[in-house]
């Protein structure tokens, strides 16, 4: 972003895994933008962003092995000042000539950390206090004109600075929640290290959204695909908030939707924003194509292509729209550091639209991380329902159905997942699980209800906690939620007499049954 900009900008160097996507998203709820860069990327290309300050994150690696990722040591020299967090300390270290060992004396967790000298990062903290710290190297010795201002027990350097070339690191993750007074020590670089301004606020990134698409799309029509979720609608808000009457959203009910969702699109496009919306009734047309089909790949290319085929008709109806809005998030355009993501990963939330549709993109959300397109949808005054909701696989109930897919399968699992949902908010748990939802097997088991014989379907219930859907583990539910949901789902739900509930993590089980 150019300097007149209302924000400063901090770049993250991702040295891999997790750690510069969390270190990113502290700096912005310092209310400073942050944006994340590859560590192959040269000093030239980073300064050429103009950045306030670039924090080096932590990685899994050692600076001491073979290969380790490294870093244009042009970054020390532009005058920008520089935070190394962990192993980003340590090439600071290493790179600008101080020591870094094999001690044999790692540190994992909690650690308590003396500040030993003074220093802008510890102004007004205690000079004892717990810090989190997971390394197996040390630095031994700081760089020449460097000097420490913190130990631990195993380390003799915890945190270095050159305050003279604006130059610090720290051993420690100051980005992590264990470390109790971490995001005071970040707020320190930000605001006294670096000069930067707090104006990362939702008010000034709506404003600069809006601006944004309305320079982008200027006085053309623009067309938005609704999912239900929060992305196409926090999407939605934004560009209607920016060109009104120029945009209308698209929702196709594919039939596989949960329970109240195109309700609750209608009253909150229509009803509440005035918003232009076609709202397609496709379910028939989608049951009429999942048609006997059982094997799930199958039935995520048929609901793929029916999504694409009934949209392209509705699209047709707008020849003269040029736009299409799509809920790209940060996370997925994000130039990562490690090698094989380094490519651009492109992600498509409207069932993977295809490129020969003769629109430009807009996506308003690219340059949030979900926290923050909660906290602008909120802002925008979306439902909570809306808001807060939980991801929802594109193919919808259409692949938490094992087996094949008939209407009366669909009513069934819709009603038990309502009562799902229903009783997990109830409990004050809806925020806290990834996913919360019902799956209907293909099976059928013998039961007794009063004193007849039942032979019918089984509801199995799904709940897991996760940070990125990519591991995730089983939730422990509490027994009388439980309980509650086997008895309302059977007294409730015509066509079940059994409910279980599903006790695998991910890896070895995926999240979805199918
Ligand atoms: P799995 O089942 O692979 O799911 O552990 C990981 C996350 O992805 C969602 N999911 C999908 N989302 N289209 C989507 O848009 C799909 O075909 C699909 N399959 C799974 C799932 O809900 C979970 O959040």
């Amino acid at each position: 972003m150019p300097s007149e900009d209302p924000f400063d900008t901090i770049l993250v160097v991702d040295f891999g895994a997790q750690y510069a996507q969390l270190i990113a998203r502290r700096v912005r709820e310092a209310h400073v933008y942050s944006e994340i860069v590859p560590h192959t990327m040269s000093a030239a290309e980073m300064l050429a962003r103009r950045p306030k300050a670039i924090i080096l994150s932590g990685g899994p690696k050692s600076v001491l092995e073979e290969g380790a990722p490294s870093l244009d040591t042009g970054v020390y020299q532009a005058g920008v000042p520089v935070l190394g967090i962990c192993y980003g300390a340590q090439l600071v270290a290493q790179q600008l000539g101080g020591e870094v060992a094999h001690t044999g004396r790692g540190e994992y967790g909690r650690t308590p950390l003396s500040v030993v000298g003074s220093s802008l990062l510890f102004t007004d903290l205690p000079t004892e206090q717990d810090v989190w710290m997971s390394h197996f190297v040390s630095i031994v010795a700081a760089p020449a004109g460097f000097h420490v201002t913190a130990r631990t027990p195993e380390a003799p350097v915890a945190a270095l600075e050159d305050p003279d070339r604006r130059i610090y690191g720290v051993q420690f993750h100051p980005e992590v929640i264990h470390t109790a007074r971490g995001q005071e020590v970040l707020k320190h670089f930000l605001y006294d290290v670096a000069g930067c301004r707090p104006t990362w606020t939702m008010s000034s990134i709506i404003e600069q959204s809006v601006a944004a698409v309305r320079e982008q799309v200027g006085s053309e029509k623009v067309i938005c695909g609704l999912s239900g979720g929060v992305d196409s609608a926090v999407a939605a808000a934004l560009v209607h908030k920016a060109i009104g009457p120029q945009l209308t959203c698209v929702f196709v009910d594919t039939g596989l939707m949960r329970a109240g969702e195109a309700e609750q699109v209608e009253q909150t496009f229509r009803n509440q924003f005035q918003i232009d919306l076609v709202h397609v009734k496709a379910a028939d047309r989608f049951l009429e194509a999942l048609n006997d089909i059982q094997d799930p790949e199958r039935k995520r290319k048929i609901i793929g292509e029916t999504f694409i085929r009934v949209f392209e008709e509705v699209a047709a109806d707008f020849e003269d729209a040029r736009f299409l809005v799509q809920g790209t998030l940060y996370p997925d355009i994000i130039e990562s550091g490690t090698k094989d993501a380094a490519k651009i990963k492109s992600h498509h939330n409207v069932g993977g639209l295809p490129d020969d549709m003769q629109f430009s993109l807009v996506e308003p959300l690219r340059n949030l991380f979900k926290d923050e397109v909660r906290a602008v949808g909120e802002e925008l005054g979306l439902p909570e329902e809306i808001v807060w909701r939980q991801p929802f696989p594109g193919p919808g109930l259409g692949v938490r159905i094992v087996g094949t897919i008939t209407r009366e399968r669909v009513e069934i699992l819709r009603a038990a997942d309502a009562i799902v949902t229903e009783e997990i908010k109830r409990a004050g748990l809806y925020r806290s699980l990834w996913q919360s939802f019902a799956v209907l097997p293909a099976v059928r088991t013998v039961g007794v209800m009063g004193d007849e014989r039942t032979y019918a379907y089984p509801i199995v219930i799904r709940a897991v906690t996760s940070d990125d859907a990519m591991t995730a583990d089983w939730a422990r539910l509490p027994y009388e939620v439980l309980e509650r949901l086997s008895s309302r789902i059977i007294n409730e739900v015509p066509g079940v007499n059994r409910v279980a509930f599903d006790i695998t993590s991910k890896p070895p089980g995926t999240i979805e049954w199918e």
